[in-house]
């Protein structure tokens, strides 16, 4: 008899990357950090009809487990659960999925629906062992293979553990530090409201280095320097210094391609206005881009700029 709760809950946050993207997939450092604020939720209830159904109003979903295919998303994310607890037969329960975080907008709002419909099942099915964050983020991992192709595991990770974090790819553990933030750093988050798949624009990237691998190792190594000189930057709570690296790391992603009009004109509009530097946060091509600003005046005036620059929702987000 497998035991579980009434009704159960679980959330996970979104994420932006503030400085490697992309260079991360190819085993560069890149630094990521939760937005709390933002988040993705299931609820999970029993349902009297003997079967489980997956309801996600916002998305137009109300499908049956068993009739959705191998790749999709949310389907996955519960099936990975039920498979971990080696549990053939799905429980009849609803599991409600609604979500704050914008989609396809460099958010991470993939990884958060994830992790939060596999840390709720978990929760329902009481099985402690597969709601540790590491178990989270590996399950949500192979979740979000379905919307990137070769992700990198930043966007898993930073989700389930929420907390700023230092990350490299590599085998056969990745490396996942938390880190110190010496002075909390403000950011203004701004989307240009244009959608992008990560999947297509890391597709990109990866066409472009098999072209012209000298010239992308280049930009690759820049953007992994970046982030390692961020980290103490950011240790040592130079904020001047970490508004400049985040600037000459959007130049290298234009360089890869991935910044857009949209994007450039935001960061162009909130450096203009004092900010102590701006880059594209994610897969780029569309989506937020991330302006550092250091007190409440520079604030007021940056998110007036990104305002009229055409930015279609702003929140400030604090590094603490
Ligand atoms: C997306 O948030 C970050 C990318 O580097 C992809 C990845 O790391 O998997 C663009």
């Amino acid at each position: 008899m497998i035991e579980f709760n009434a009704v159960t809950e679980a959330t996970a946050p979104g994420k932006i990357i503030l400085f490697g993207e992309h260079a991360v997939v190819y085993g560069r450092p890149a630094i990521a950090a939760p937005i709390s604020q933002l988040r993705a939720k299931a609820t999970i209830t029993y349902s009297s009809s003997n079967n489980c159904y997956i309801v996600a109003p916002d998305l137009n979903r109300h499908d049956r487990l068993q009739d959705l295919p191998p790749d999709d998303a949310l389907a996955l994310a519960a099936r990975q659960v039920l498979d971990a607890a080696h549990i053939a037969q799905p429980p009849d329960v609803t599991i409600y999925v609604s979500s704050q975080i914008p989609i396809a907008s460099g958010m991470g709002s993939g990884a958060a629906i994830a992790a939060a419909i596999i840390r709720a099942l978990a929760k329902h099915l009481r099985r402690a062992d597969l709601q540790t964050n590491e178990m989270v983020s590996a399950l949500t991992y192979e979740v979000e293979k379905i919307h990137h192709g070769t992700p990198s595991g930043i966007d898993n990770t930073v989700v389930a553990y929420e907390q700023p974090i230092w990350f490299v790819r590599q085998s056969p553990q990745n490396q996942i530090e938390p880190f110190t933030v010496a002075t909390p750093l403000r950011f203004v988050v701004a989307d240009t409201g244009v959608r992008s798949s990560t999947k297509v624009a890391v597709g990109d990237v990866r066409g472009q280095y098999e072209a012209q691998p000298a010239q992308f190792t280049e930009i690759f190594d820049a953007c992994g320097r970046i982030a390692q000189t961020a980290r103490a930057a950011i240790e040592a709570g130079d904020v001047v210094q970490v508004g400049q690296l985040m600037t000459e790391n959007h130049a290298w992603l234009q360089q890869m391609t991935v910044s857009s009009p949209e994007l450039d004109r935001l960061v162009a509009a909130a450096l203009n206005a004092g900010a102590l530097g701006a880059k594209l946060s994610g897969a780029g091509r569309g989506g937020n881009m991330i302006a550092l600003v250091a007190n409440d005046e520079m604030e007021t005036a940056v998110r007036a700029a990104l305002h009229q620059a055409g930015a279609k929702s702003i929140l400030t987000t604090i590094l603490t």
